[in-house]
């Protein structure tokens, strides 16, 4: 028998056509999601990217899986939601705090110290009943949040000492995602939050152009930043969730069977990343402990009280203080 192979590659979606004559249960077609991932590897996010390509592939006979490029290749997060949203690839995995400029409303997760625990952000940020039409709301403009994933808690990290109190930040240039919440938060943190993509941290706090950072302990270790900031003080101050936003006519193209094996698979690929972060911050403190870097506990009461404010004057729209209220039933 001949077998014929093409690729044709389109926007986003890669589809191999084979052209020779197959039984009942073999795959026609092969569709492969292109995803940016901008971390290695070796990042919880990527092995639970990687399982779900693997369940998606098996549970469709082949017929759709997933390629994922990791390390920043295919560009910064915002150029890959905005790449995703085009439909030059098909999915981007992005922090929550970025699709703020999609809409406002993105924000009700975004603000410091609104979860609780890594437990009580799972029970959230995946639970359709709270999250509401919120994943769907930009799909307008070309895309929708399929999965959320944690990324554990932020902490600010410097270069030349540790945080122990707010004015510990005073003047302190400190890097913080691209979303005027994060530049607002860190400004009342005591620091001055400057907004950049991840790939150019390194560089900008060895050259001082920044004094620090602040992140979950896995990617402080696994881009080196301990090598250069290595006071890492656990402020905790944010908890975002990670988001797989995908290209709409992509998801809505697939035939509903596959839709609900898609998305019953990135639901057990999120369950599977939130159970193995944990883990996977511990041994990254470890290794970084172990490489110099000084890890301390901090005292949040003087943060939260800094920054609460801003939850009142984020909050303004009825869907994200519907939202905000599902979460915190008992303040109610
Ligand atoms: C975390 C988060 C990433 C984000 C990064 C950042 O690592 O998981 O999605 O890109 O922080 O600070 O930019």
């Amino acid at each position: 028998m001949k077998n014929v192979k093409n690729t044709i590659r389109l926007a986003g979606v890669s589809i191999v056509a084979l052209s020779a004559v197959f039984g009942p249960s073999s795959a026609l077609a092969e569709t492969v999601f292109e995803i940016a991932f901008n971390q290695p590897e070796s990042h919880p996010q990527y092995k639970a990217m990687e399982r779900f390509g693997e369940a998606l592939a098996e549970r469709t006979n082949g017929e759709y899986t997933v390629k994922i490029f990791p390390n920043e290749l295919l560009g910064a997060q915002k150029e890959t939601v905005e790449m995703a949203q085009t439909g030059t690839i098909a999915m981007s995995l992005a922090a929550a705090s970025l699709l703020e400029s999609w809409n406002p409303d993105f924000v009700v997760f975004n603000l410091p110290y609104v979860f609780d625990s890594i437990e009580h952000q799972k029970s959230v940020v995946n639970n359709p009943e709270i999250v509401g039409d919120l994943y769907n709301s930009v799909a307008d403009q070309g895309i929708v949040v399929v999965a959320a994933f944690t990324a554990g808690s932020r902490n600010v990290y410097l270069k030349d000492h540790p945080v122990n109190t707010p004015e510990d930040l005073a003047g302190q240039k400190i890097r913080v995602m691209q979303s005027q919440t994060n530049i607002d938060m860190m400004n009342m943190m005591g620091g001055n939050g400057i907004a950049m993509g991840q790939g150019e941290v390194y560089t900008a706090i060895q050259t001082g152009v920044l004094d620090g950072g602040e992140n979950n302990e896995v990617t402080y270790w696994s881009l080196k930043h301990s090598e250069i900031a290595p006071y890492f003080s656990y402020t905790q101050h944010l908890m975002i969730p990670d988001y797989l936003v995908m290209n709409v006519d992509y998801f809505e193209d697939m035939p509903d069977d596959v839709k609900q094996i898609f998305l019953e698979e990135l639901q057990k690929a999120a369950d599977y990343e939130f159970e193995v972060f944990a883990e996977d911050a511990a041994k990254s403190r470890a290794l970084a402990e172990e490489a110099g870097a000084q890890f301390n506990d901090v005292d949040l009461q003087p943060f939260r009280d800094a920054v609460r404010p801003l939850t009142e004057e984020k909050l303004t729209s009825d869907v994200t203080k519907k939202i905000y209220s599902q979460m915190h039933p008992a303040s109610e």
